[in-house]
C-alpha cells in the first residue's frame, strides 16, 4: 500500500528512487528480492538441478561440521547473516551440541517468514533468538547484547559474500571484523570460479524459476510501492562479467516504456533493451579468499572444498589487533 501523503517514505521507496532515478545503469538492491513470495522462490532455486551452490554448501556442512566445531572449540553463541530457512545451519548446531550442553542461535534476516521457518526448523535443538534486520544492523545488535567472555561463531553461508560489490568486499569484511572480538570465528561459504556455462545455467534455469524470482522484484514494487511495471515486458538475463568475475543478473525491458512508481512518485523511462541490474554474484579463487581474510583482520584457519560443485567453506579467526 502506498504511504499516505505527508508520511515518511519507506527505505524501500528511497532505495528505489535512488536506484531507478539515476542516469546510467539502473539498479535495485538485492535485499528487496526477499518478500514472502521471493523467499519461497529462492527456496525453490536452491532445489534446481542447475543451482549447485546450496547442495555443495550443505554437503560440506554435513561432512565437516564436527571438524569445524573442533577447530573453534566451545562457542556460546552462533549468529548467522542471512539465515534463510536455516536448513544448512542444523548441521553446525548439532555438531556444537555434541560437544557442549547448549548454544544460542541468532539468525539475522530481512525476511520475517524466513526467520519463522528457521525457528520451526531449529527451536527443537537449541535456543533460537531471531533478529529481523539488515546484516550489519543485526550483527551490531548481536555484538551489543552478548555476554562477556563467550566466544562467537558467525556464519555467512551460501556465498552471500559474492553479492557484495568486489571493490567493497574488504571494507565489508572489516566492518564485520569490527563487530567481533579477537578469537571469535567467522565461517564463510564461497562459490568458486568454474566453467562459464555451468555458472550461467545456475542463474538461468530452463524451468524459469530464477526468472520468476528476478521478476518478482518488479511485482513487489507494484504491490508495495504502487508501481505499474508490466512484468510481461521485462525478461530475466544472467551474464558472466569476466573482468569482475561475477554473474550479473538483469531485468531487460523489451520495449521503450515509462513506468510510474507511486511511492516516491517517480516516472522511470526505459529504452528497448535497457536493463535494471538486480544482483551481482561474484565467484572466487581460494587464494583470493585467503588474501581477503588477511586484509580484513582475520587469520584463515582451514578451508573445506566440494569437488562436485567447486565451493568452499572457509573458517577464519578474528586476529589480535
Ligand atoms: N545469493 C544468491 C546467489 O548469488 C542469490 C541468487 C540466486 C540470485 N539466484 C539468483 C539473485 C538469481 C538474483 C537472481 O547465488
Amino acid at each position: 500500500m502506498p504511504a499516505p501523503v505527508g508520511l515518511q517514505l519507506s527505505q524501500f521507496a528511497l532505495d528505489v528512487a535512488d536506484g531507478l532515478g539515476r542516469a546510467g545503469q539502473k539498479e535495485v538492491p538485492p535485499r528487496y528480492f526477499y518478500d514472502d513470495l521471493g523467499s519461497i522462490l529462492f527456496e525453490a532455486i536452491t532445489l534446481l538441478p542447475e543451482y549447485g551452490l546450496t547442495r555443495a554448501d550443505e554437503r560440506l556442512l554435513g561432512s565437516h561440521s564436527d571438524a569445524i566445531v573442533s577447530e573453534t572449540g566451545p562457542v556460546a553463541l552462533i549468529a548467522e547473516l542471512g539465515s534463510g530457512s536455516g536448513r544448512k545451519t542444523r548441521y553446525i548446531l548439532e555438531a556444537a551440541l555434541r560437544r557442549q550442553r547448549e548454544v544460542t542461535y541468532r539468525p539475522i534476516d530481512v525476511s520475517a517468514s524466513a526467520l519463522e521457518a528457521c525457528e520451526r526448523e531449529l527451536s527443537n535443538i537449541s535456543e533460537v533468538q531471531p533478529i529481523c534486520a539488515d546484516w550489519m544492523e543485526g550483527l551490531n545488535e548481536v555484538a551489543q547484547n552478548r555476554a562477556t567472555d563467550e566466544p562467537l561463531l558467525l556464519l555467512f553461508l551460501g556465498s552471500s559474500i559474492g553479492n557484495v560489490k568486489r571493490c567493497e568486499i574488504v571494507e565489508f569484511l572489516r566492518h564485520i571484523r569490527w563487530n567481533l572480538r579477537a578469537g571469535d570465528f567467522f565461517l564463510v561459504g564461497a562459490d568458486l570460479v568454474k566453467n562459464e556455462q555451468r555458472m550461467i545455467a545456475a542463474y538461468d534455469d530452463p524451468t524459469g524459476v530464477t526468472a520468476a524470482f528476478n521478476l518478482n522484484l518488479l511485482g513487489r514494487m507494484n504491490r508495495e510501492l504502487d508501481a505499474d511495471f508490466d512484468l510481461r515486458s521485462f525478461v530475466h538475463e544472467a551474464r558472466w562479467n569476466s573482468s569482475e568475475r561475477c554473474i550479473e543478473m538483469h531485468l531487460r525491458s523489451q520495449r521503450d516504456q515509462v513506468v510510474h512508481v507511486g511511492e516516491p512518485d517517480l516516472r522511470v523511462g526505459f529504452r528497448e533493451g535497457e536493463t535494471i541490474c538486480t544482483e551481482l554474484s561474484h565467484k572466487f579463487t581460494q587464494a583470493e579468499l585467503i588474501s581477503y581474510a588477511h586484509s580484513s583482520g582475520f587469520d584463515p584457519v582451514t578451508m573445506w572444498m566440494d569437488r562436485t560443485w567447486p565451493f568452499v567453506e572457509a573458517l577464519w579467526r578474528a586476529d589480535e589487533r
